[in-house]
């Protein structure tokens, strides 16, 4: 029987939100963000475990209570210089066996619901390559000229939005990230093997938190989830 295992990269810094401390911890409906996004892992039953990955100096973790998600949390100092190394290093310091399957996830992901995960998990079980959440593109989109100006009208159609968490087999998504450390997620890097990742239709709410004005966006959504 393969196992399930959830990773969240934590080692960025969030330089766009403009704050003194990294994004994942930055108080959202009363709880660091990263939390709310562990939580959602912790409580999921097909979830075996859910590994954090922090920067190696991370001065912040120890500072909050983690003892309500402390049976299935663990901590893995081993951050990267990119999202990708610590994806990799994580990966390769977690205790999951081969063929185990790995869902990836962003701290600033805060707003991922049990509905979403058990989607990605029905739909990827028998899945041979593995997938992740994404949106159907809906605004129309615009290439710029290199100022301000479009060049071109991009076509929507057949376009789609990257979400997390994105779920693959362990020692496939370590070899994929050997071949392309420069992709920036993993289902990009599972692409430069020659495969095709699955598309699984996600939630807007789980938008990653980027600049300020989300905070606001995202701490409805949890107030209402509540
Ligand atoms: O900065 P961005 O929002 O793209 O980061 C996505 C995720 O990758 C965040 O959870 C962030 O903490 C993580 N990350 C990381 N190591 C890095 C850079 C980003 O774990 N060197």
């Amino acid at each position: 029987m393969t196992k399930l295992y959830a990773l969240v990269p934590a080692a960025g810094t969030g330089s766009r939100m403009g704050e003194g401390i990294p994004k994942q911890y930055r108080m959202l409906a009363g709880k660091p963000m990263i939390r709310h996004a562990l939580e959602a892992f912790c409580s999921h039953p097909a979830i075996e475990r859910a590994y954090v990955v922090l920067a190696e100096d991370d001065a912040h973790w120890g500072t909050f209570d983690w003892s309500p998600l402390s049976e299935k949390l663990a901590v893995l100092h081993c951050g990267g210089q990119t999202r990708a190394a610590s994806v990799y290093n994580g990966l390769e310091r977690m205790g999951a066996g081969d063929d185990d399957w790995v869902m990836v996830h962003d701290a600033a992901r805060p707003c991922i619901d049990r509905n979403s995960l058990d989607r990605l998990v029905t739909e990827l079980s028998d899945d041979e390559v593995g997938g992740l959440l994404a949106l159907p593109v809906a605004d129309t989109l615009k290439m710029d000229d290199g100022g301000r100006r479009v060049s071109r009208t991009v076509p929507r159609e057949g376009l789609w939005q990257a979400q997390t968490p994105q779920m693959f087999r362990k020692k496939r998504l370590l070899e994929a990230l050997r071949l392309a450390p420069d992709r920036t997620d993993e289902a990009g890097a599972v692409e430069a093997l020659g495969l095709c990742p699955k598309l699984v239709p996600g939630d807007p709410r789980n938008f990653k938190v980027t600049y300020p004005g989300d905070i606001a966006l995202a701490e409805t959504i949890l107030r209402e989830r509540e």
